[in-house]
């Protein structure tokens, strides 16, 4: 059976009170909308057609790059009912199903999309729509059925009765078409409700039979309107994370006070240790160690990598190196194996050879080094002339002194060493030993003068 799609993401979100629309607010690496978007990735759908409205232009760039997605706009939010109304030209002479879901449902699991769609053919229904029954149905349209899950009628929170409200039974937000009947139903929809809108629920007093579908664990259909819902699928989803990893074969020490995003990929035997953060398409080699106290954004660890109290963003360490404690990786930096960074090292848009050391208070940024490399304690690449950066590049087996100024342009070759203090200002490219300091004065016996009686 073909299927489509149609994703709800023209309202504002009111409730988050935020100048972003609420579908693009992220949640564990991606945003509530693309959460959707991606539970539907595996079931092919014909169509993928994303209903925006507010802030529609943002809506649209920030899905840009997903591969097969529509855009309708939706000029006016004038209800669900409405915004599904908009889709219909795009979806002239389709005979399939349509999955309707709502932007700002972002847990939902592949498997439940996958039940309700079975549920739907082996019915013949008209449509499909998932339920749950939630201990606190709180702001949940209500779903009223006979004995077998027969919908008679769904009723928002808003225009419940004090006993319609008693009834658990709550409309997840998630629906399986039958696209024609659905076609026809739509135009008849009317706005007499607490909200003068165009509620898409009131297609199933059209539609015959609509069929309620309980999901098993109510976590997934958590709809996301305001921040402590956005908090609360935020625990939900690192809890799904973790056990996910931890069965993987990955140690978590104190994973409560670990968060990880969806995109992260782990290798077994990686041990997380407390208070680390890995965020974005991170990937960390088996044997490695990150943390206590780490932030891995963007970044690629190879294995057997340790990473202390340390932030590393946009950035790739070979294997066997260790960085930390206090350092700092960014702007696509690259460190070799056996390297070791640490204590207040900052590193911006550096390239490390094998076995290189910068371990004590430097600022590299904008620079190559070879292989074997020693950087003395309190080097600095003077990178920047007030205009623009320049780079600064030392070759093999080369070693700055302590406090050395490495004033960009500027290229050191093969076995150089930097005597400490040293201000570097021109290249020194044949092996030997670089003194760029005043030369010390020493005075015998003078002292000052006694103050005059
Ligand atoms: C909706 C359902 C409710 C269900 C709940 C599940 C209706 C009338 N109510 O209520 O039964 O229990 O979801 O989470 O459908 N949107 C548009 N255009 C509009 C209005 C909304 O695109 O004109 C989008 C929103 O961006 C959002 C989704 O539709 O992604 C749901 O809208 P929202 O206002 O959050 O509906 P709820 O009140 O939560
Ligand atoms: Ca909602």
């Amino acid at each position: 059976m073909m299927i489509a799609v149609a994703v709800l993401a023209a309202g504002r979100g009111t409730r988050m009170k935020s100048q972003l629309p609420k579908v693009l607010h992220p949640l564990g690496g991606r945003s509530l909308v693309e959460w959707v978007l991606q539970s539907v990735s595996e079931l092919e759908p014909t169509h993928k057609i994303v209903i925006v409205g507010y802030a529609g232009e943002m809506v649209r760039q920030a899905l840009q790059d997903l591969p097969q997605v529509q855009f309708v706009e939706q000029t006016e939010q004038l209800g669900t009912g409405h915004a599904v109304q908009q889709a219909m030209p795009l979806l002239e002479n389709f005979t399939g199903d349509l999955l309707v879901l709502n932007g700002d449902v972002p847990l939902l699991r592949r498997e439940t999309l996958k039940d309700l769609l079975r549920i739907h053919k082996t019915y013949g229904n008209a449509a499909t729509i998932l339920t749950a029954q939630i201990p606190d149905p709180r702001g949940y349209g209500r779903v009223i059925c006979d004995g077998n899950n027969i919908v008679k009628q769904i009723i928002e929170d808003r225009d419940c009765t004090a006993a319609q409200k008693q009834n658990r039974r709550i409309n997840a937000g998630v629906y399986c078409f039958n696209y024609p009947k659905l076609a026809e139903a739509l135009p008849h929809l009317k706005s007499e409700n607490d909200q003068q809108e165009f509620y898409l629920t009131d297609a199933v007093n059209d539609l015959e039979p609509v069929m309620a579908m309980d999901v098993e664990d109510y976590e997934e259909i958590l709809g996301v309107n305001d921040r402590q819902q956005l908090a609360t699928a935020y625990q939900i989803l690192q809890r799904r994370i973790k056990q996910y990893w931890m069965m993987a074969g990955v140690t978590l020490v104190d994973p409560g006070s670990i968060t990880i995003d969806d995109t992260v990929q782990l290798a077994p035997d990686v041990i997380v240790e407390p208070q680390t953060h890995l965020r974005g398409e991170t990937v960390i080699g088996t044997g490695s160690r990150i943390g206590p106290g780490s932030y891995v954004e963007n970044s690629q660890i190879a294995a057997n990598v340790s990473v202390k109290f340390s932030v590393v963003t946009d950035s790739q360490v070979a294997a066997d190196t260790e960085i930390g404690p206090y350092a700092h990786l960014r702007g696509q930096t690259q460190v070799g194996s056996h390297c070791r960074v640490g204590n207040f090292v900052e590193l911006k848009q550096a390239k490390l050879g094998d076995q290189t050391k910068a371990s004590h208070l430097s600022y590299l940024g904008d620079a190559q080094l070879g292989d074997q490399v020693n950087i003395g304690a309190g080097t600095i690449t003077a990178n920047y002339d007030g205009v623009q950066k320049h780079q600064t590049i030392i070759g093999n087996r080369s070693k700055t002194g302590a406090n050395t100024v490495l004033v960009a342009p500027v290229k050191l070759g093969d076995n150089v060493t930097v005597a400490a203090g040293s201000t570097v200002t021109q290249d020194v490219l044949e092996p030997g030993l670089v003194i760029a300091r005043a030369r010390q004065i020493v005075k015998p016996g003078w002292q000052l003068k006694p103050p005059a009686p």
